[in-house]
């Protein structure tokens, strides 16, 4: 291969091609967790299109953690109404009260602390850790784990590899940027590192990546037969 992946090459991708999205803080804003938190239960099933409006009316009904914590469970499903996966809404009404009565109302920094939370799994606690607290987390989704398994040419079968990608993932995280890597990867395999006829050609990491190199992109991540 023609060099390691580079994060910089990445973050200076990001910074050129960087999505405005509602949940993202512009530069020399400071993140608000709440906010993170929300937008990335609400992804996790649902299209960045689909989210927008949600999110947006959502957040006006319920501005704070607070505001959420004190709202009847009924009201909170009501506002949830259309996004689907029911369950996402009665946790992040368990969450918002959990974060009012154990972390007195502001969310915990750390990803081991997140991840105690109701509702927040591996994913959702790296990825608010990265882009809310600025901690070196791996964000590791779907679209993750196709960008590092092409990357690095990963054999081992989903969902095997998920350890290894995340300590793959890990390994690139940058100090300085953490939760703009974050997003950046995920905007990668979103926009450009796609599960069909990838866009190599505009790729930061289009050096750097084995499956190119072996035009094998499209059969990885690889998966375990069922
Ligand atoms: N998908 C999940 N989290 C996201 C984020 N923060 N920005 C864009 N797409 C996402």
């Amino acid at each position: 291969r023609a060099s390691k992946p580079q994060s910089p090459d990445l973050l200076a991708w990001y910074d050129r091609h960087r999505r405005s999205l509602p949940w993202r803080a512009e530069a020399g804003e400071v993140p608000d967790p709440y906010r993170v938190w929300l937008s990335e239960i609400m992804l996790q099933q649902t299209t960045v299109t689909a989210v927008k409006p949600f999110y947006l009316r959502f957040l006006e009904r319920f501005p704070t953690v607070a505001a959420l914590a004190e709202a009847p469970v009924d009201a909170v499903m009501q506002a949830w109404a259309g996004l689907g996966y029911y369950s996402r809404a009665r946790n992040l009404h368990a969450c918002a009260k959990a974060v009012v009565d154990k972390h007195a109302g502001a969310f915990p920094a750390t990803e081991a602390e997140l991840l105690a939370l109701p509702g927040i799994g591996a994913y959702t606690a790296a990825a608010v850790a990265a882009i809310a607290f600025h901690e070196p987390a791996a964000a590791v989704d779907g679209n993750v784990e196709r960008v590092v398994s092409r990357l690095f040419t990963v054999e081992e079968p989903l969902p095997k590899a998920k350890p290894l990608l995340r300590t793959l993932t890990l390994e690139m995280v940058p100090l300085d940027r953490p939760g703009d890597f974050a997003q950046a990867l995920m905007d990668l395999g979103a926009t450009i590192c796609t599960p069909k006829r990838p866009a190599c050609a505009l790729c930061p990491w289009m050096a750097p990546c084995e499956a190119r190199a072996q035009g094998s992109q499209e059969l990885y991540p690889k998966k375990q037969k069922k």
